[in-house]
Parts: C-alpha cells; sequence; structure tokens
C-alpha cells in the first residue's frame, strides 16, 4: 500500500494535494482539527473542503487530530509504517497579524508541529520524502530594503538590480531581519527541515511560498488575500487594502501549480533544499491591479477603504525567482495565469454565495 499523509488536509494546499495525489492511485490520510476556524472565525473554517474530500475521494481517511499531539500523530505513523510514501505538511498558523496575538500558539503550530511531524517520520518512515510548505516572511522584511520605484498601479524593483527580472532568489540572507511572530515560527520550522535532512539525510524540502491561492482557499481578512478579495466583491462586503497605497505586489501561485511541484520532487526527492515558489514574474499583481481584474469580472466597482497602516513587515515587493525549482526539476512550470486563477476562483465564490455550505 502506497499512502500520502497529508497535514492540513481541509486547507487550500492539503486539500489539493489530496486530490491530487488521489486520482494517481494513492491512499490519503489526511490530518486536520479545522484550527482555522478558531484562527479567523467561521469564513476561515474548512469544514466544508473536508466533507468534499470525504464524499468525492476513494480511499481518504480524515484525522482530526492537532499536530502537535506528539501520542496521537506517534500512534497514526505507528499504524501506517513504511507504507507511507510521502509527508506533505501544510497545517500552519498561517497569518503574519494573527501571530501576535498569541505568539504561543503561533510558535506550538508552526514550530512544535513541525518538529513531531519530521520526528515521527524518522521513527517510522524515514524513507518518505517529506514537503513543508515554508513562506517568504522567512526572509523578513529585507525584500522591503530593495531599491523600488513607484509606478501608477505598483511598486517594482529598479531596473538593472539582479531581481528585478527574474524575481528574488533563495540566497537572499533570513538574518538581520524583523521576520514578525509568524515568520519567526516558520523560519524555526524551515531550519529544521533542512536539518532533518542534512543532518539525518532524509528527503526533506522547505518550499517558500509567494502567495498560495485558489478555488479551495476559505479566504478570511486575516489570510487567503485573492480568496477574500473575491468573497467580498461576490458578496459586496466592503474590503480594506493596508498601507503602501494599495501598490504592494504579491505573486500569485494556484494550489494546482505548487502540488504539481511537490509531485516532482516526490519522483526525483532532493535532501535539505529550499526553493522559492510562488507565481514568479508572469503571475503577480498590486492590490489595485487585483481590484481592476476582479471589478472587470463582476462587472461592477468593488467597495474598498483604504488604511494608511502597514501591517509591521508586510513585504512591498515580493516576486519568486523560480529558476532554481525549474532547474532542478526542468518539467515543471506554472499552467495557470494570474486571471484564470481568479477566475476560478471567482466562480467558486459565486457557488457558494449562492449555495452556502456548511
Ligand atoms: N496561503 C498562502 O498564501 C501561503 C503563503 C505562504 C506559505 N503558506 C503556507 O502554506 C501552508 C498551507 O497554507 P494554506 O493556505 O493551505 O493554509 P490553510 O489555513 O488553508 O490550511 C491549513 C490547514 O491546517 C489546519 N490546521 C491548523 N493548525 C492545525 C493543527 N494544530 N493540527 C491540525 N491541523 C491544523 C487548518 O485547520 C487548515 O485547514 C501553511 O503552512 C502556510 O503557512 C501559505
Amino acid at each position: 500500500m502506497s499512502i500520502v499523509l497529508i497535514t492540513g488536509a481541509s486547507g487550500l494546499i492539503g486539500s489539493e494535494a489530496a486530490s491530487f495525489f488521489a486520482a494517481r492511485g494513492f491512499d490519503v490520510v489526511g490530518v486536520d482539527n479545522d484550527m482555522r476556524r478558531y484562527f479567523f472565525g467561521e469564513d476561515g473554517s474548512t469544514a466544508w473542503r473536508r466533507t468534499m474530500l470525504e464524499r468525492s475521494l476513494r480511499g481518504y481517511r480524515h484525522v482530526d487530530a492537532d499536530i502537535r499531539d506528539e501520542g496521537a500523530i506517534d500512534r497514526l505513523f505507528a499504524g501506517h509504517g513504511s507504507d507511507i510514501a510521502l509527508v506533505i505538511h501544510t497545517a500552519a498558523q498561517p497569518s503574519h497579524d494573527w501571530a501576535a496575538r498569541e505568539p504561543i500558539t503561533d510558535f506550538t503550530v508552526n514550530a512544535n508541529g513541525t518538529l513531531v511531524l519530521l520526528e515521527m517520520t524518522r521513527r517510522h518512515c524515514p524513507e518518505a520524502p517529506f514537503i513543508f510548505t515554508s513562506t517568504n516572511k522567512v526572509y523578513g522584511d529585507t525584500p522591503n530594503r530593495l531599491p523600488l520605484v513607484e509606478t501608477e498601479t505598483r511598486w517594482t524593483v529598479e531596473e538593472g538590480h539582479p531581481f528585478s527580472q527574474h524575481g528574488i532568489d533563495e540566497t537572499m540572507s533570513i538574518d538581520s531581519t524583523m521576520h514578525s511572530v509568524f515568520g519567526a515560527s516558520k523560519v524555526a520550522a524551515d531550519v529544521m527541515v533542512q536539518e532533518y535532512g542534512r543532518y539525518f539525510g532524509m528527503k526533506t524540502a522547505c518550499f517558500r511560498g509567494g502567495c498560495l491561492t485558489g478555488p479551495g482557499h476559505s479566504g478570511a481578512e486575516l489570510h487567503g488575500f485573492l480568496s477574500y478579495l473575491v468573497k467580498c466583491a461576490v458578496t459586496g462586503r466592503p474590503y480594506t487594502i493596508f498601507g503602501y497605497k494599495g501598490k504592494q505586489v504579491r505573486d500569485n501561485i494556484h494550489s494546482f501549480d505548487l502540488v504539481n511541484a511537490f509531485w516532482q520532487f516526490f519522483s526525483a526527492p532532493r535532501s535539505g533544499e529550499v526553493y522559492n515558489l510562488g507565481g514568479g514574474p508572469t503571475s503577480n499583481c498590486s492590490m489595485l491591479e487585483a481590484i481592476a481584474i476582479v471589478e472587470r469580472l463582476t462587472g461592477r466597482p468593488m467597495s474598498w477603504t483604504y488604511s494608511d497602516i502597514n501591517r509591521a513587515g508586510d513585504h512591498i515587493w515580493w516576486v519568486s525567482d523560480l529558476r532554481k525549482f525549474q532547474q532542478h526539476y526542468p518539467e515543471w512550470r506554472l499552467t495557470y495565469s494570474l486571471e484564470r486563477t481568479i477566475e476560478e476562483i471567482h466562480a467558486e465564490m459565486t457557488e457558494r454565495a449562492g449555495h452556502p455550505r456548511s
């Protein structure tokens, strides 16, 4: 038996991964306790995705456990042992802003939870590749020190700078920077994932995401920017832009394209790798540009306001350089344009607004 064990299975990336690997004949064990509802309220609950997975995937088993619960996770891994062919760890407290409310919760979920999973993998299925969804926040606010130029709708990097054409690569330092509480807990996890590769020789990788997005996101004000933006546009809820004149740039990758990268890594795993992975130079937008795209789709103006308060440590410009991953895995490429991604989110949100799911 070949099992893919996925944490955060009801979340955006976890549920995409569950569908992807189930479609390729794997049994999937998904761990998720809907803690996103605790973080972000009803908007954030991922219960609807769990229901969807349980109804639609043959060979899917859901485990309602907390990744911090060492005993429960140990029993789960022990029950499957070397049948586990791959571990995809996506469960997290994912919000920069929420982390400052409860640093202990944030750190124990992101750092301790990751350590529990690494250790159980080492104990029960050390040959299984271990994929971790890290974040570009491990670089802290260092990207804000790039020479930035303001244009009508966005910030951009001065022409001629090494990052201006292809984006930011993995050589950027993760030291001497303000990470935010969230960034620090993810750095702890990221470094430990690398260490289980280097020190113990396991096949581990950190995918340092830009904005990960898609119709499977349970967008909330504090996390899931495009999903929440489209939700506001569809329901008429007012949207607030925080700081940087709305010209801050994020690169956006569809969850399918990220999971397809996981597949490539699984097919030819390496040890202790880090990859920046997002929409890269071809799939990125500022807040103002995202609003313009969404308004074109809905055919009406969005209701939004501007708050001059910058979120501490928020990136002004982030575009991932995808070339290291592409060099290691030349078959991988982005299949979604930004517009197509937003169209899919819009279609899903419209359906959900008309037929709310519990
Ligand atoms: N979405 C983004 O823009 C983005 C960007 C960079 C990195 N990431 C990282 O990618 C990963 C996946 O992101 P996502 O957008 O799919 O998140 P998500 O919130 O949609 O999914 C995470 C899931 O984990 C579950 N979970 C949280 N704490 C748990 C716990 N203690 N035990 C068991 N389950 C728990 C939640 O209920 C949720 O369903 C996270 O690690 C996040 O930090 C996300």
